[in-house]
Formats: C-alpha cells, structure tokens, sequence
C-alpha cells in the first residue's frame, strides 16, 4: 500500500510538470504502459498475502483509474493549448486590404462592342439585343434563305430537339427588328453567333457578329458607303477609305464585300493585309425587297442598306490577337497580354 502511495506522489509531481503532448505520452507509458509503474504493481498482486490481496487489487485498480483521468484530462488541455498556438502563429488575412491582384476587365470583344456602339450611336442608330437561340424561319425563311437554299449549307449550325436553331448570323435578328419599329429604321445589334465549324485561327464554332440596317426614303449605296466609312474612320483612329466588291448574300440585292483600307499601314501594305493594304472586314449590301416585305415594310416606299460587321475579327484586329480561339479560350493570362498590346 505505501508503495502505491509513491508511486502516486511520484506521478503529481511529474504530472504537474508536463508541459507538452509528448511529455504526456512519455507519462503515460511510464505509468500505465506494458512495463510502467501502476502495470507493474498489478503484477505484483500475486506476491501480496491472500487475506490482503482484495484490498491491494482495489487499491491499485483505483490508482490506474485516477491516473488515467488525470493523464486523459491533461491530454485535451494541451491539445487545446496546441491549438491555439497554432492559430496565434497563424498568419492572418486581412480581408479588408485591397487585393494585391489584379481586377477583371472587360473582354477584348466587349472594348470594340462598346467603341463601335458609341459611334452609331452618335449617327442616331439604336442598340438592340438579339437571341442565340432562334427560329429558323428568323435565322433562314425571314432573309430570304428558303428551305433546302444552297446557302444553308455554309451556315450550318446547332439544331435543338425542338426544332430551333443556335443563330448562325445576326441577320437573324432583322426580321424582329423591322416588325417592332417599322420604318424609317437605324439601328444596330451585337449578338453571339454559332456554326458547324472545323477550328482553326480564323474559324470558331461561336462568334460575334454586329448587323446594322438604315432603313428610309432615298436610300441609296452612297448612304452604306458613307455610313461604313465614318464608322471604322472612328474605332480605327485614323481615316480610311473602303470599296466595295461585290458579293452574294440572299438577303441583299446587289450584295458586297466591304473592303477597308488597312488602318495600320495606311494601305501601304504591312502583315495585317497581307501586303495588300485592303482589309475585308464587312459583307453589307440594300436589303432585299422580299426581306422588306416580311419585315412588314413597303419595299415600294421604303429601301435601306444592312451590314453584318465580324465583330470578333475587328477585337482581334483591336487588340492584335491572331488566333481566333484566343477569344473563348478563356485563358486570362493571354487576354490580358492582348490588353496591355
Ligand atoms: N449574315 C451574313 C453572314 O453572316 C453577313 C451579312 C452579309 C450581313 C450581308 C448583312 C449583309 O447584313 O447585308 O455571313
């Protein structure tokens, strides 16, 4: 018995100067392991007297109890002392500092979107907003591209279960347009784009175009000319001349490439044209008046010009990106170079 009593004055006092995890654990096996002290005095119960074997057993069954506890409590108190050391010599964040990173931007396609819109909006055109998913009768039927027309195979596109379609062109928007404001009509809208493509850099299955129609009495070719010449004088900065070609696209009559001269080397020639200081930068041509007509107009009273502008093609040119995938490639490292170009 007073061999227990040691063993637990021992104990108090190594227990009280236990100062971290491992000196518990050190503790623990000193006392309660195969070979320490308390394990040791229950072996040493069959050298007690019979008659004092009873008592003895109790004894250091109460002693192993009490110094498990003790050894347990100690456990969870240094834990928790761990813990908040830990947490002290954590380094902290302060939420309410400024972030060190740079901000988001705008995309390169949403900065030449914006330029563009700003000019036509000083020539009185308004903005309108288009859907990507359409009718096709919007998309095909209402340009005056028929069912089974040759000219849907270079736009195919998505077809839903439900018989829409992902729109292949801006023009799909046309339709819409002239049977909400009628005529006399200026207006412009920028809109997602999407085709059955082969990628590479210049093609893209989702792009961006911007359509314009100008719709009024008199209006002749000499009004897209001017219209399209003030306009790309403008978001290029400098003034440049344009030309038409011609070019066939069902829902125009005469239909025309639009040519620009290039506004980076003044049309002297230079890698962005190639050499051949033009640039083709925009299919436009007077509506067709069966287009007129299922937009509600009176091609008798009205006739206008339309233009679908590529308006991913003109950001790259901005911004001087030359591959095409650059722009949904979503790579921000690679659209913030072309910003800071
Ligand atoms: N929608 C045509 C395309 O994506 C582009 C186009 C050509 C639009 C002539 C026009 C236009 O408004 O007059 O290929």
């Amino acid at each position: 018995m007073e061999i227990l009593d040691n063993i637990l004055k021992e104990f108090d006092i190594e227990y009280l100067q236990c100062k971290t995890m491992e000196e518990c654990n050190a503790l623990r096996v000193k006392y309660l392991g195969k070979s320490g002290k308390v394990t040791e005095a229950l072996k040493e119960i069959k050298n007690v007297p019979n008659d004092e074997k009873k008592a003895y057993g109790e004894s250091v069954n109460k002693l192993k109890v009490l110094i498990e506890g003790r050894i347990s409590d100690l456990n969870v108190k240094l834990e928790e002392e761990a813990y908040q050391k830990e947490l002290e010599d954590m380094e902290r964040v302060d939420l309410t500092v400024p972030a060190k990173e740079s901000r988001g931007s705008l995309h390169p396609i949403t900065i030449t979107q914006h330029k563009i819109e700003e000019v036509f909006k000083s020539m009185g055109f308004i903005i309108e907003d288009g859907n990507e998913i359409e009718t096709e009768y919007n998309n095909f039927e209402a340009v005056n591209i028929p069912k089974n027309h040759p000219a849907r195979d270079m736009q195919d596109t998505f077809y839903l279960a439900n018989g829409q379609v992902l729109k292949t062109h801006t023009s799909a928007r046309q339709n819409y347009i002239m049977r909400k404001y009628g005529a006399p009509l200026k207006a412009i809208f920028p809109g997602r784009c999407f085709r059955n493509e082969e990628l590479d850099a210049s093609h893209e299955n989702t792009f961006f175009q911007l359509e314009g129609m100008m719709i009024d009495k008199d209006i002749s070719i000499s009004n897209l000319i001017y219209f399209m010449k003030t306009m790309l004088s403008s978001v290029f900065g400098r003034e440049v001349k344009v030309r038409l070609r011609p070019g066939f696209f069902p829902f125009v009559e005469p239909g025309f490439e639009l040519d620009c001269s290039c506004p980076y080397c003044g049309g002297s020639g230079c890698g962005v044209c190639k050499r051949s200081g033009w640039i083709e930068l925009c299919p436009c041509g007077m509506i067709h008046p069966k287009v007129l007509e299922m937009g509600g107009i009176d091609p008798n009273e009205y006739q206008g010009f339309a233009f679908g502008l590529g308006l991913s093609r003109m950001a790259m040119m901005n911004f001087e990106i030359n591959d095409i995938r650059v722009l949904n490639g979503g790579k921000l490292k690679t659209l913030k170079s072309a910003h800071t170009k």
